[in-house]
């Protein structure tokens, strides 16, 4: 006899072989546990909490969560009984909400096209009326291949193995599938009404997508197979759609600069606009353009998914129940009100941790501050039972996908001669949105210190600019004609990287 599962706050159920771990059971339900150990009890990110009869705790899941907790790792526990849980909001596999709000592109023809950017950690599929230029509906779910590993080396490693290279292909386009279902729900469109779809991604994702691992990306001169190519036709069927609809990939441009960032240009116009001009995308894979007069340097940067609050202790994506930020007196701003916080995302983090800085809890070189002799774990930023919280381990995270946002950037200004006041714009890109607060990025050290008036956010960019490409040939051409205007820097070959890389680690000494 099967065991069913209750899951809250969504009141889903999700049926359980007995014997099976809860782990694997929620993840056949679409419940993802990102960076996680691979079930081997030792990492606590599976953790889920027993609304009523928890089963007995471990050694470790007491240390971690207390002894009074009801949160279970979900890796550790077979499903022995009917239960009733509550999966902390990171591992919902659907974070829809994104709204390009007033956002069109050129109309003017028939049926509707989809653009889809297929990022390392969310998918966002925009349903585009070809027609009215509208985007008629939108659904954002986190990438499937999270269960493989968080970050695009580990996919990739893993992709040695044909069987598991197989696998994470395949997930990508049950995922898809899924979405597109989904998409074409919310926007009331059937699917024979779809023409056209475009996907952008970065170079892993497209490799993986394309079904090919790391060939070509693993040792120098590190050139993937899609460079220097014209958009990749692919198979529409594959991902539940009719052989009519023309279904193409944007190129990858250089070996880690992959069609997401080509989007990205398209939708900040930095590839028109004249000056100096930066753009900072804060993905996993953080992507840095530098335009100067028309000729462009682009580098990317292993940031890892810290930003998106993705393998943060409390971390959660930037939805209703989300700390946003921190007041200058340590109080929470949580998106869409209330009192009662569901976890932190990318923007909150950065908030959380330069009020720790400006407060002195955390040292110039990341260490929370001893409270009485006593080396701490984490800061009760707020109060309440288990409330969210900020861990030494994600101080160390955010330092380390810092460290190779604002290297690339020095490294990047440097090979075009540039300073950082003679920056006309610095445009910002990536899960934040426009939640970022300017004076905790700068005293945190993440971005440059410039007038906050030259700073521009564009949320979305790479799904922007997939939707113009998708419905407008002149701007398809812009983004094929890219290659001809960058200038690629690999930072893992660059000979200052790694000095200038552990040095911005560190944050500011002002206070
Ligand atoms: S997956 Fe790491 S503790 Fe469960």
């Amino acid at each position: 006899m099967n065991f069913k599962i209750n899951i809250e706050p969504e009141g889903n159920t999700v049926e359980a072989v007995p014997g099976d771990t809860l782990k694997s059971v929620l993840e056949s339900g679409g419940y993802y546990f990102p960076q996680n150990c691979g079930g081997k009890g030792k990492c606590g990110f599976c953790r889920v909490n027993y609304i009523e009869d928890a089963p007995k705790a471990s050694t470790l899941e007491v240390k971690l969560f207390g002894e009074s907790s009801d949160y279970r790792l979900a890796c550790m526990h077979k499903v022995e009984s009917d239960c009733t849980i509550y999966v902390p909001p990171l591992y919902e596999a659907m974070i829809s909400g994104k709204t390009i709000a007033g956002f069109k592109v050129s109309g003017g023809r028939s049926g509707f096209g989809i653009a889809c950017d297929l990022g390392t950690t969310t998918v966002a599929l925009y349903l585009v009326n070809l027609g009215s230029g509208e985007i008629a509906g939108q659904y954002v779910f986190l990438n499937p291949q999270l269960s493989y590993g968080a970050d695009v080396m580990t996919r990739l490693n893993l992709a040695k193995a044909e069987d598991k290279r197989k696998e994470l292909t395949n997930a990508i386009y049950l995922g898809l599938t899924e979405g597109i279902k989904k998409l074409l729900n919310s926007g009331e469109v059937s699917p024979d009404q779809i023409v056209k779809l475009l996907i952008v991604g970065n170079t892993a994702m497209t490799h993986l997508f394309l079904g090919f691992g790391g060939e070509g990306l693993e040792r120098a001169p590190f050139r993937s197979p899609f460079e220097r190519r014209g958009c990749i036709p692919f198979n529409p069927e594959k991902i539940g759609l009719t052989w009519e609809v023309g279904c193409e990939i944007l190129p990858i441009l250089f070996s880690f600069i992959g069609g997401d960032t080509i989007a990205s240009i398209i939708a900040s116009d930095l590839d028109t606009k004249p000056g100096l001009r930066l753009m900072i995308d804060f993905g996993t894979n953080g992507e840095i353009v530098l335009s100067k007069q028309g000729t462009i340097w682009g580098c990317s940067a292993a940031a890892g998914p810290a930003f998106e609050g993705v393998g943060m202790y409390s971390g959660m994506p930037a939805v209703k129940g989300a700390v946003e930020a921190f007041t200058d007196e340590g109080e929470p701003k949580i998106i869409g009100g209330g009192k009662e916080p569901r976890g932190i995302c990318g923007s909150g983090y950065i908030s959380g941790i330069a009020y720790l800085l400006k407060n002195r809890e955390i040292t110039p070189a990341g260490l929370l501050k001893r409270d009485k002799n006593k080396k701490r774990e984490w800061i009760p930023l707020l109060t309440g039972d288990n409330p969210p919280r900020i861990t030494q381990d994600d101080i160390r995270k955010f330092q380390l996908a810092k460290g190779a946002i604002s290297a690339g950037i020095e490294i990047l200004c440097g090979e075009a001669d540039v300073e950082y006041a003679h920056l006309d714009e610095i445009v910002i890109t990536g899960s934040f949105g426009n939640r970022i607060d300017i004076s905790a990025a700068v005293e945190t050290g993440l971005i440059p210190r410039i007038n906050p008036d030259k700073i521009t956010f564009i949320d979305n960019a790479a799904g922007r600019g997939a939707a113009l490409c998708l419905s407008d040939d002149h701007h398809r051409k812009r983004a094929l004609k890219l290659r001809q205007k960058m200038n690629f820097i690999n930072l893992g070959e660059h000979k200052l990287f790694q000095e200038v890389f552990v040095d911005k680690m560190k944050f500011p000494t002002k206070y």
